[in-house]
Formats: C-alpha cells, sequence, structure tokens
C-alpha cells in the first residue's frame, strides 16, 4: 500500500501545474473579470457543500469545482478597479512565496527550527524599521494583519509601562481610528472607561488640545495613563495624526506612543509618503501591514517596535507556564531571536518568505513606483470631481484616499445621502469598478482608495462617470 497522503511525481506535477496555470490565469485576466461577485448562502451551498466522502476524489475536478464557483464569487481585492475599504494589490512573485512557505512548511517559531529563515525575517524587518526611521535597537514581527499587530502593541506597552493589567490604567486615540483597535483592547481587558476616543479636528486628525485636556482630566480621577494610539494614515479619509505633536506630549506625559500605519505606513518608501509620515521615527511602536500597500497577498501584518527587548519581556514564556517540551529548545537559543518570544503565537509560519522574495525580485525602486500610482490616480480622481461641479470634495486626496458627495442642488442632505446609497448599489450592479461609501461626521460620503500598482487614470475616468451617470438618475 502506498503512503496514504502520497501523491505519484506524475500527479504532483499535473496538480501543480494546472494550480499554476489557474493562478497565472487569475494575474492575467483579472482587469477582464468584474471587481465583485457574490452568493447567497443558499446557492453557495448549492455549489460547494458535500458530506466528506470516505474515498479519494481526483484533484482536478476539485480544482474546476474551485475555479467555476468559488474564486469567481468573491471581491476581488487586488483588482486594478477595486476601490473601497483597503484594497489587497497582490504581486505573482509574492504568491509564489506562498507557495514556497507552505509546501516547505518551515516552522519558523524559534532559532533552533528556522535560523536562516529567521534571519531573512530580521532582514526584512530591518529594511522596514530602517525606512521608519527607528533606531537600532528596535525589532518586529510578521503577524496575520493589522488587527492582531494592533493588539500585540497594546500588550507590549502595558507591559512596559505597567506592568500588566490595570484596571485604572487607560488608553486613548481618535474617533477615526480602525475598530481592531476598540477591539483589541476590549479582548485585552480594558473596559469602556479605559477606552477614551479623543475627537479629531476639520481634518479628521486627532485633536491634541482635546487629548491633553481627557489626560488630564483622568489623571486628576486616579485613572492611569499610559498609551496613545495616533494614525498613520486612517481608514476612512488617509488622515494622518499630528505625529510629532502627539510625540512630544508622549514624551511630557511619559506614554507609549502606538502608530497604527497598517495601510499607511509602507508609504513612507516614497517621499510624499515619507513627508506626510513625519513623525513616525519617534514611535515606541508600529502597525504597518504588507497586505495593504506593499502589495503582498493575505495574511501579513507587522508589528515594529522602538526597543526590541521589551517584546520578549512582554511575550516570554515563564518558569511556571511549564514549557517542559521547550526545554531543549531554550538550553540552545538563549542569545538568538525566537519569534515565538516576541508574538503569541508558537507554531508559525515563514510569513517574511513573500515579502523578501518579492521586494528582492523587483527591486525596492519598482515598489516606490508602485506606491507613487495609488498617490496618482487618487490626485486625478480629485481634479476630475473637482472640475465636474457636481461633487463636492469631503477631504482631499490625501494617502491614496478621497472621500466626496453629490452636491445635489437644492437636495437635502437626507435626499442626498438615500441618493449615495442608491449610487452605490448600481455601482455594484454595474460590476466595472467597487466603490463604497463612509459615513463622516454623520453623514455617507463615497470614497475611493486607488492603491493598486496597476490602477490607472482612464479607468479611474470611466468609474468617476460612471458614478455621475448613476447619481443624476436620482
Ligand atoms: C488603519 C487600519 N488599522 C487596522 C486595520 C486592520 O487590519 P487587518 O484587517 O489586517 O486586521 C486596518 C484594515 O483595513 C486599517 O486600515
Amino acid at each position: 500500500m502506498s503512503a496514504p497522503l502520497q501523491l505519484s511525481r506524475a500527479d504532483m506535477q499535473a496538480l501543480g501545474e494546472r494550480a499554476l496555470a489557474m493562478v497565472i490565469g487569475h494575474h492575467e485576466g483579472i482587469r477582464e473579470q468584474p471587481t465583485t461577485t457574490s452568493v447567497s448562502r443558499d446557492e453557495a451551498m448549492r455549489l460547494v457543500h458535500t458530506p466528506l466522502s470516505e474515498g479519494p476524489t481526483p484533484p482536478a475536478e476539485l480544482l474546476d469545482l474551485l475555479a467555476r464557483d468559488v474564486f469567481p464569487n468573491a471581491f476581488r481585492a487586488d483588482h486594478p478597479r477595486f476601490y473601497a475599504f483597503v484594497p489587497s494589490p497582490s504581486n505573482f512573485v509574492s504568491a509564489v512565496g506562498d507557495f514556497l512557505t507552505s509546501g516547505h512548511n518551515v516552522f519558523s517559531g524559534h532559532w533552533l527550527a528556522s535560523s536562516a529563515a529567521s534571519q531573512i525575517e530580521l532582514t526584512v524587518l530591518d529594511w522596514l524599521q530602517r525606512a521608519c526611521g527607528l533606531p537600532e535597537s528596535a525589532g518586529g514581527i510578521f503577524v496575520s494583519g493589522g488587527s492582531m499587530a494592533n493588539l500585540s502593541a497594546i500588550v507590549v506597552a502595558r507591559e512596559t509601562r505597567l506592568g500588566g493589567h490595570d484596571p485604572q490604567s487607560v488608553v486613548y486615540y481618535s474617533d477615526q481610528t480602525h475598530s481592531s483597535m476598540s477591539k483589541g483592547l476590549r479582548v485585552l481587558g480594558f473596559n469602556k472607561p479605559q477606552r477614551r476616543m479623543v475627537a479629531t479636528d476639520d481634518a479628521f486628525r486627532m485633536d491634541v488640545a482635546a487629548l491633553e485636556a481627557a489626560i488630564a482630566a483622568d489623571r486628576a480621577n486616579g485613572m492611569r495613563p499610559f498609551c496613545v494610539v495616533a494614525n498613520a494614515g486612517t481608514t476612512n479619509t488617509g488622515a494622518v495624526d499630528p505625529l510629532p505633536a502627539l510625540a512630544d506630549l508622549c514624551a511630557r506625559e511619559g506614554l507609549w506612543l502606538h502608530v497604527d500605519g497598517a495601510y499607511g505606513a509602507a508609504a513612507v518608501l516614497h517621499p510624499r509618503g515619507a513627508a506626510a509620515l513625519e513623525g513616525l521615527d519617534r514611535a515606541d511602536s508600529i502597525t504597518l501591514d504588507p497586505h495593504k500597500w506593499l502589495f503582498q497577498p493575505f495574511e501579513i501584518g507587522c508589528l515594529l517596535v522602538r526597543d526590541a527587548r521589551l517584546m520578549k519581556q512582554a511575550f516570554r514564556v515563564e518558569e511556571d507556564d511549564h514549557a517542559d517540551y521547550l526545554a531543549d529548545v531554550s538550553r540552545h537559543i538563549q542569545d538568538d531571536v525566537n519569534f515565538f518570544e516576541r508574538g503569541i503565537q508558537l507554531t508559525r509560519s515563514f510569513k517574511a518568505l513573500k515579502v523578501w522574495l518579492s521586494l528582492r525580485t523587483f527591486g525596492l525602486a519598482a515598489f516606490r513606483d508602485a506606491i507613487q500610482v495609488g498617490f496618482d490616480v487618487a490626485d486625478f480622481a480629485q481634479q476630475w470631481l473637482e472640475a465636474s461641479g457636481k461633487w463636492e470634495l469631503v477631504t482631499p486626496s490625501q494617502m491614496g484616499i478621497l472621500t466626496f458627495r453629490w452636491r445635489g442642488e437644492g437636495m437635502s442632505n437626507e435626499a442626498i445621502d438615500a441618493l449615495t446609497a442608491r449610487t452605490v448599489d448600481r455601482m455594484r450592479e454595474d460590476g466595472y469598478a467597487t466603490v463604497m461609501s463612509t459615513i463622516l461626521r454623520g453623514r455617507p460620503a463615497l470614497r475611493l482608495c486607488p492603491i493598486h500598482w496597476d490602477a490607472n487614470t482612464d479607468e479611474m475616468a470611466a468609474t468617476l462617470e460612471r458614478l455621475t451617470r448613476f447619481a443624476e438618475m436620482g
């Protein structure tokens, strides 16, 4: 009997070639595909649900099913005309990196298991730390995404500044901060009075005076402020909080400064991004998601910490955790970097490979050019909307995002709100591009985030023409 989970070389070759052809087809043909397709739960059940069979199924049959019924029925967040949320403009080289990662199944939890792979991770982290202006002492880790990086940052901040859980402690963040921050804090046991949401100014940037007042009021009430979370590109509008002023305030008040640059921080590789992110180098910790504006496939987020030793302090495995099965590992690895001591996971995959492979393959200049596309196409959209006279900008093109509303002379705000929703629906039915709305100061606004490296102004113009036509339908 052959080993139960083995394929012959010929079968591996055939399966691999078929899968490769599917992925190449996806990358080559994506522009001709709709940006979003979805089916109802009933329809999805009909398409893919089966009992688990006792015997085998030919893998080619399964790939046919995936190609026909599964992959097409999804958001194509890597489509050049997917402008909603934060797109995930992937690239083929990184997809190959993911294949190599899972194909070799390197355990990237500690040095003994993955010495050279750990070094690749450290090297890529070093590139990112330097780009963000962090000192030699900095360190980091790749995690699943921004939510996990934000949560992990708070763990390091709390251990460092408070030595553990303190029901009087307070974290401050603006009303534009991504919901992963509130959620992470709740998961970590911070109750509502410990999660202080600070107002933003007209440009949706954290109001530093309001923050200062909140800190003073909390101190007067016996609370223990310890951390400020700043945005380096909010999800809603791309606004960057006043990082230099927040860094000054945190230094004065002895607070940890975490910067959520999940989507925006990668723009530091481009001079325009670096200028917008002035002060990033003063953060105690930074979230930067390669699966956003660094063009990597899901899942990869990154946490960078100004002093790497603090990560080990926060995520150490202690004597009385009784990790007896790690005793042999620990004997050998005292001075090495063990990623299980920098984050929550013990078993973790070699996520850094795809970032390393793509950055080395294309080179930094290509990535800089790729980031530039996002700035340029968003600028173009702003100019187009201003020239049309029919739309009102809510927030200008910044960090590759802009928001806007139908002017609708003589229409009430409520009527424009309803029209905004109808315009999004008509756009979705049309299928040419994915555009969605957000709520700003209580009112819906359309939002574009064209950060794909292959986005272009012609397709943006065609999208804006459609939006205008759909809005004019009333
Ligand atoms: C600013 C910001 N922070 C955090 C997140 C959460 O990241 P993830 O979805 O990778 O967990 C996002 C997601 O869009 C984001 O834009």
